[in-house]
């Protein structure tokens, strides 16, 4: 009788020591209560939601040692859950094309690289590209990317956590029509205010990504309205000159992973953060 109680209790035992620690700590249940949490928003279109990797609507799986998930990084799923996040980052998200690699986990790994006691990053991936890609006009306050984009980044405190940014990646879209081209800087304040506004953080950091190319003729505008864009605490890192895939439409998972380098370091050239 002793025998065997002890029997199992060592069995027990060896169980627990064979589970990773990780998965204790970070089991889903723990991951939903309440954490404290670095929170970023992803959104824009595909080149955010990410490509990287995808040829023929086929996700090669190679995921770069800079995007490997990390327990301390952390995605909020469609079901408004928290989860270990790892790529495709928004693969339920821009449902409609095979997602691959964007710039987010590299994102989340510098940052963690560059302040090693920033603690937990919690991921919102947003973006959507689809299949026709997404305007800026899809983006306005009323619209349904818009609204989602509000609710997500709401229940995404609710457990924890302050949100720290917001990082934008789009444009190409606006870069086919003269008119989106040339309204491009004013619906891009437009949206940035309106987001503080509606998350009630008048200053909220806001980082976008200018163009290497586009869809269109008319980049330049585009570019131009993405690097004059004079409004506080927003800051504008630049994808010239990143590879393309052989798409030449999308960014390589190379260019991805510098991208999300530079959103990270520009992320620290705030004051707050
Ligand atoms: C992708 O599909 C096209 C058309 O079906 C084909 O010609 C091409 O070889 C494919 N590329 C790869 C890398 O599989
Ligand atoms: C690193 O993160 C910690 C925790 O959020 C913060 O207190 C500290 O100021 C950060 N350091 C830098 C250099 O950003
Ligand atoms: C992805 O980004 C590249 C580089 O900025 C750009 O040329 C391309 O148009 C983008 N693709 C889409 C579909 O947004």
């Amino acid at each position: 009788m002793e025998r065997s109680m002890l029997l199992s209790f060592s069995c027990l035992l060896l169980l627990a020591l064979a589970k990773p620690t990780d998965q204790v700590v970070h089991g889903s249940r723990s991951l939903n209560s309440f954490l404290e949490k670095n929170i970023f928003v992803l959104a824009g279109q595909s080149n955010m939601s990410g490509r990287g990797g995808v040829v023929n609507q086929t996700w090669d799986k190679i995921v770069p040692p800079e995007c490997q998930p990390n327990p301390s990084i952390l995605r909020l799923n469609s079901r408004l859950r928290w989860e270990q996040a790892r790529e495709p980052l928004h693969f339920d998200i821009d449902v409609t094309q095979t997602c691959g690699i964007g710039p987010g986990m590299s994102f989340a790994n510098t940052i963690r690289h560059l302040n090693s006691s920033i603690g937990i990053v919690g991921l919102v991936p947003c973006a959507v590209g689809g299949y026709h890609g997404t305007k800026i006009s899809e983006w306005a306050k009323g619209t349904l990317l818009y609204k989602q984009l509000i609710k997500r980044t709401k229940s995404s405190v609710k457990k924890g956590g302050k949100i720290r940014a917001i990082l934008w990646f789009q444009g190409e879209s606006d870069t086919v029509a003269l008119e989106d081209a040339e309204m491009y800087s004013k619906k891009l304040k437009a949206l940035i205010m309106n987001l503080r506004a509606d998350l009630q953080l008048p200053m909220l950091p806001f980082i976008q990504v200018a163009l290497a190319s586009g869809q269109g003729h008319f980049l330049g505008t585009v570019r131009k309205s993405q690097l004059d864009l004079n409004l506080p605490n927003v800051r504008c890192v630049d994808a010239f000159g990143v590879p393309l895939s052989t798409d030449y439409v999308h960014l390589t998972t190379q260019a991805e992973v510098r991208v999300g380098k530079m959103l990270a370091e520009a992320f620290y050239s705030f004051n707050s953060a």
